[in-house]
């Protein structure tokens, strides 16, 4: 069981408030929208935490674009010096000649994103960038060489939650990104 005492009530601070976000969500879907014009990319959604960005980006795109959707969970076996990505749900489309845009929340260790670059590599795509609505580099594991080519926020080391990030699943819905009071983390039963 987790501490909660209210959804609002759990927050400790509001890090990036709503317009904040929107703002920024509204510059990366003008700069996405300029620098595929023409190229109808496939924007690819990892689940669950980049549904909120991704749908809030979509609608900042003001040129032909198509969706599909991924979920994945990263882990390291200890036999190689990355980890391994374990497909939990596939896309639909084939991306082969396709110009391909990962949509991510959160780039922590960053092992997620450089085995999904690694895998979706495989398949051929014409091109492959990534949108992260959060960079949190203090967290970076040691080798990893990628980094988000369109980058909402650089975030601190802080427990961010909201717009699509959780704990335990909850705080998903919160519209801005804030950091959790750490008694609500702690001592969990
Ligand atoms: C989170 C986030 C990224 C990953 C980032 O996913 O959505 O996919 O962790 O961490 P990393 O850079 O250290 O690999 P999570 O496994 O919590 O699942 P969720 O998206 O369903 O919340």
């Amino acid at each position: 069981m987790i501490n909660k005492m209210g959804l609002e009530n759990d927050i400790q601070y509001v890090l990036i408030s709503e317009e904040r976000i929107k703002a920024r969500v509204r510059e990366l879907g003008e700069q996405i929208s300029r620098d595929y014009a023409g190229k109808n990319p496939l924007l690819v959604c990892i689940l669950r935490g980049a549904c909120v960005f991704f749908t809030d980006l979509a609608r900042n795109i003001t040129d032909y674009m198509e969706m599909d959707f991924m979920a994945v969970s990263s882990y390291n076996d200890g036999m190689t010096s990355h980890g391994i990505v374990r497909i939990k749900k596939d896309l639909d489309t084939s991306i082969e000649g396709r110009h391909v845009i990962i949509v991510e929340d959160i780039m922590d260790s960053g092992n997620t994103l450089d085995n999904l670059t690694r895998l979706l590599g495989t398949r051929n795509p014409a091109s492959m960038r990534i949108a992260c609505l959060l960079d949190k580099p203090e967290r970076r594991a040691e080798g990893i060489g990628i980094s988000p080519d369109y980058c909402g926020f650089t975030v601190p080391n802080e427990f961010v939650v909201g717009y699509g990030l959780d704990y335990a699943d909850a705080y998903r819905n919160l519209p801005y990104i804030g950091v959790l009071k750490p008694e609500v983390y702690t001592n969990v039963e």
